[in-house]
């Protein structure tokens, strides 16, 4: 898969670009603050619906506009496609897939599919559960049909239930409508685990494996899916009937406190370089390979589940690797389109890409060289 043509009008500091890409690798370069990154952003936004970095969809509307559109031409499986998000002040924006109308984010999901990598991840190794499980749910959502519905589903009824659940502590009565809404809580966020699960297995021995080549077979680095429900085995009649348990045994404590403690939106991923967590004892340099071996496995996974590689968008990363594994990451990405934003743009020269393309980005305007 690889984009041919962006189109950008009133999208952040662009006024109106278009961009022709290489199939390769995709290089933008310039000083800070000229636009590099919202390249990236706008293909992020086709890609998942929403920015990377914004909650609000008017911060993409270029500045004393009221409206911004953003196009994008890719191949796929020897196709031509094109999406299209039109953004318009204080309304929904509207998007179309080759011309047609797509109603939900969901719909968007899993046409073009991308990895990100910015030195922002490394919250996913450094900070709380909420990083890692969004880790898990973008990339689910994007390659895994339904995983999407299922998660926005079962978020929903975690919501509700805990509104139920606060009005529980004066009205006791409430309790039996929880119950009702329990079945299909247990349901969505038992297929979530399931899935999860098995992500987790499949990146776990791809992980494993690059992470061993980085270090030179120093470091062993495991995966493991912490879940707040205790089963003991992996199937799903199981994990529904301990998450049933689990919700009876916790409810006197979710109605006192008014939330729900049990479920996969409390669940972690906890990540071991030989039996050590890497979290609370790795070094700042085993965190970033561990961050490196985890973004090269999500390409390894998304590839193993559509039978092509993803977009592969590089903010800022590349400057700060090694040049071990600046030539590690790029003899990986020999057949996967990149898009990479970088200061300086010295060093690639020496770095033997085939197939590249320069940008210079200056002020919302790219100058292609
Ligand atoms: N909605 C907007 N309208 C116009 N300019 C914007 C908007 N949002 C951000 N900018 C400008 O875009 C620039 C930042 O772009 P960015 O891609 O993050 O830069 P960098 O090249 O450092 O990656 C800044 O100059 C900022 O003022
Ligand atoms: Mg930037």
């Amino acid at each position: 898969m690889h984009i041919k043509h962006i189109s950008l009008k009133d999208f952040r500091n662009y006024e109106h670009e278009e961009i022709e890409l290489n199939k390769g690798v995709n290089i933008f370069y310039g000083q800070n603050a000229q636009g590099k990154t919202n390249i990236i952003e706008s293909i992020y936004l086709l890609s998942t619906g929403k920015s990377h970095r914004s909650q609000k969809d008017n911060e993409l509307i270029r500045w004393n506009n009221e409206e911004s559109k953003i196009k994008i031409f890719y191949e796929k499986e020897d196709q031509e496609n094109n999406l299209e998000v039109y953004l318009k002040k204080n309304q929904r924006k509207s998007m179309k897939h080759n011309g047609v109308k797509l109603n939900k984010t969901g719909e968007l999901l899993g046409n073009l599919i991308t990895v990100i990598f910015s030195p922002d991840h490394m919250k996913i190794i450094k900070e709380g559960p909420a990083e890692r499980r969004r880790f898990v749910d973008i990339i689910l959502s994007q390659v895994k049909p339904g995983y999407f519905y299922n998660l926005s589903q079962y978020v929903k009824l975690v919501m509700q239930r805990n509104n139920l659940l606060v009005q529980a502590k004066n009205d006791p009565k409430v309790i039996d409508t929880i119950e009702i809404w329990d079945q299909q809580l247990m349901d969505y966020g038992t297929k979530v685990i399931k899935e999860r699960i098995e992500f987790l297995k499949l990146i776990d021995s791809y992980a494993n494996e690059i992470h061993k080549s980085i270090t030179n077979n120093k470091e062993d680095l495991k995966l493991i899916y912490k879940s707040s429900i205790e089963y003991k085995e992996q199937n799903e009649k199981h994990i529904r009937e301990v998450f049933e348990k689990d919700l009876e045994k916790f409810r006197a404590i979710d109605i006192k406190r008014g939330v729900t403690h049990k479920g996969p939106h409390r669940d972690d991923i906890l990540f071991y370089i030989n039996d050590m967590e890497v979290k609370t004892y790795g070094s700042q340099g085993q965190q970033r390979t561990t961050l490196l071996s985890l973004k090269i496995s999500e390409l390894q996974f998304m590839n193993y589940e559509t039978d092509s590689y993803p977009i592969l968008l590089l903010d800022d990363v590349f400057s700060e690797l090694d040049t071990e594994r600046q030539r590690y990451l790029m003899k990986f990405i020999k057949d996967i389109q990149t898009f990479i934003t970088c200061t300086d743009v010295e060093y690639f020269r020496n770095l033997n890409i085939e197939k590249f393309s320069l940008f210079n980005v200056i002020e919302g305007k790219i100058y292609k060289k």
